[in-house]
């Protein structure tokens, strides 16, 4: 997105690409609403697509693909082995990031499988700047523990701090001293940090981390995943690389790090995933995990037609006009929502707008899901689909009791140019709405919850007729619009 004053001096994100595909929406009445949330149990994840207007869960595998990902797709290769549309997507990353070694697999959690089971031994610990749900199910289910040592500034929901994904590196340094070098399976960090609201760590961060980890001999892990997002953010944050091209700010990160891992459905704006690997004897203790879980080394149980459109995406990555889109339509969403006095995450990160929950519905407490609650009130004021992420995405401890998380927050994801911004604008006005109204709001109980990851499948169940009245306020304020 480039950077275009507009002459009624209004700071409007321009995009730098048209539409050419389209995809018919539906927008069912409020009543519909109310029906359909309860027949998925009050779980976002849980609703049909035809009942969802505007799709805000996630920016997994949803984001746009450009002309030339789709033109590239027609080129793939099926061979098996020796597929020259491996090669391709291998000799792209290698040129991006640098690193000698790749083994692809279907997506971002399958390489966390591949890494954890290849790197972390019962009761060893990954130092990390936050968790990522897949992540920490993954290390957990070999024994290993997470500690999340994110500097405090990153659980600040509101503030001008530039870089919230930074990680505490004294704290780094502490825990080497407390538990020796060789109980640290690796040190993880994860770029757009997801769960703070998609924010940054700064390239200083990083190396800061580097070095310590050199002092002790441990593995520096990235999770790229979210790195389209950090990247352009450190571009308009970080003095030492305000004149520096996103080609040379991704190389500068990449050679801090040991392994680089990635969901290709966020980076790259496709489906699959991979791992890129500097040292050739731990590239061939995780190969063999490969064709064990994924499938052959040239294709990792991607298909070869989405290998070719990553190739491309990766390659678009490295384009600010192109990975601005995204940030730019966040802080858009972030700053009306804040001139209308309703709680977000500032700054604004990447992946998508945050609410803060806690501060929303502070008449709700943690146990009874303000951040589901609230994703279920969205729903039915709107038909805009979005994520808890808050106590239900946390796992239960070994005791069955709640873990209560650190932040309760309602994620509204902009998948990449996707939305207009007069769809942008409805969400925003329906929030508002909701605002005014969110004491009508009210909890949500389990009534069906899996044991491993319950936000995805389980169902739940309001604690009073809160919604019905909810309904009823918004025909009275609407009338009989949609
Ligand atoms: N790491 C991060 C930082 C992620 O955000 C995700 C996925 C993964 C790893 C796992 O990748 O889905 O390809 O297996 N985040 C999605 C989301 C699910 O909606 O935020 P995956």
């Amino acid at each position: 997105m480039a950077h275009v004053s507009f002459f009624n001096g209004k700071q409007i994100p321009l995009e730098m690409h048209k539409v050419r595909i389209v995809q018919k929406l539906n927008l069912p009445p409020v009543e519909q609403r109310l029906q359909a949330i309860t027949e998925a149990g009050n779980n976002t994840f849980l609703l049909q697509n035809k009942d969802v207007f505007m799709d805000m869960l996630t920016d997994s595998g949803v984001n746009a693909m450009s002309d030339q990902q789709q033109a590239a797709m027609m080129i793939a290769d099926d061979s098996y082995a020796g597929s020259a549309t491996y090669t391709r997507l291998e000799s792209k990353l290698h040129e991006i990031f640098g690193l000698d070694y790749f083994l692809p697999a279907h997506q971002g959690r399958a390489c966390e499988n591949i890494l954890s089971q290849t790197l972390v031994k019962p009761g060893t610990i990954v130092p990390m700047n936050y968790h990522f749900t897949t992540t920490k199910a993954h290390i957990m289910r070999n024994g290993g523990a997470v500690e999340e040592i994110i500097a405090s500034k990153g659980l600040e929901v509101c503030s001008t701090e530039p870089f919230k994904g930074d990680m505490d590196v004294a704290r780094l340094q502490e825990l080497v001293q407390q538990h020796g070098a060789e109980k640290i399976a690796f040190v993880r960090m994860e770029a757009g940090t997801n769960l703070i609201g998609g924010q940054p760590f700064s390239v200083q961060n990083l190396a800061d981390i580097r070095k310590v980890c050199d002092q002790h001999g441990l593995l520096l892990v990235l999770d790229a995943s979210l790195l389209a997002d950090n990247l352009y953010l450190i571009k308009q944050r970080e003095a030492s690389c305000k004149n520096l091209s996103i080609r040379e700010i991704t190389r500068k990160l990449a050679d801090l790090c040991d392994i680089i891992y990635f969901s290709g459905r966020k980076l790259g704006c496709a489906r699959g995933g991979g791992i890129c690997i500097r040292n050739k004897e731990l590239f061939e203790k995780m190969r063999g995990l490969v064709p064990l879980y994924e499938g052959f080394l040239t294709y990792g149980g991607m298909s070869v037609r989405e290998m070719e459109a990553l190739t491309v995406g990766l390659d678009e990555t490295m384009d600010e006009e192109v990975i601005s889109q995204g940030p730019q339509f966040i802080a858009y969403m972030a700053a009306e929502l804040e001139k209308a006095g309703i709680p977000v995450i500032t700054p604004p990160g990447g992946l998508g707008c945050h609410i803060n929950v806690m501060e929303f519905l502070d008449h709700i407490p943690q146990a009874q899901y303000p951040a589901g609650a609230l994703a279920a009130a969205l729903y039915i004021a709107s038909g805009v689909r979005g994520m808890e992420r808050g106590t239900m995405s946390e796992q239960r401890e070994p005791d069955g009791g709640e873990l209560m998380a650190n932040m309760e927050l309602l994620r509204l994801a902009m998948p990449r140019r996707v939305f207009t911004l007069s769809q942008v604008q409805y969400a925003i006005d329906r929030i508002v709405w909701l605002y005014s109204h969110r004491k009508l709001i009210g909890g949500l109980r389990f009534v069906e919850e899996p044991a491993i990851l319950r936000f995805f499948y389980g169902r739940l169940a309001p604690t009073c007729d809160w919604q019905q009245k909810l309904v009823a306020q918004f025909r009275a304020d609407f009338g009989d619009s949609l």
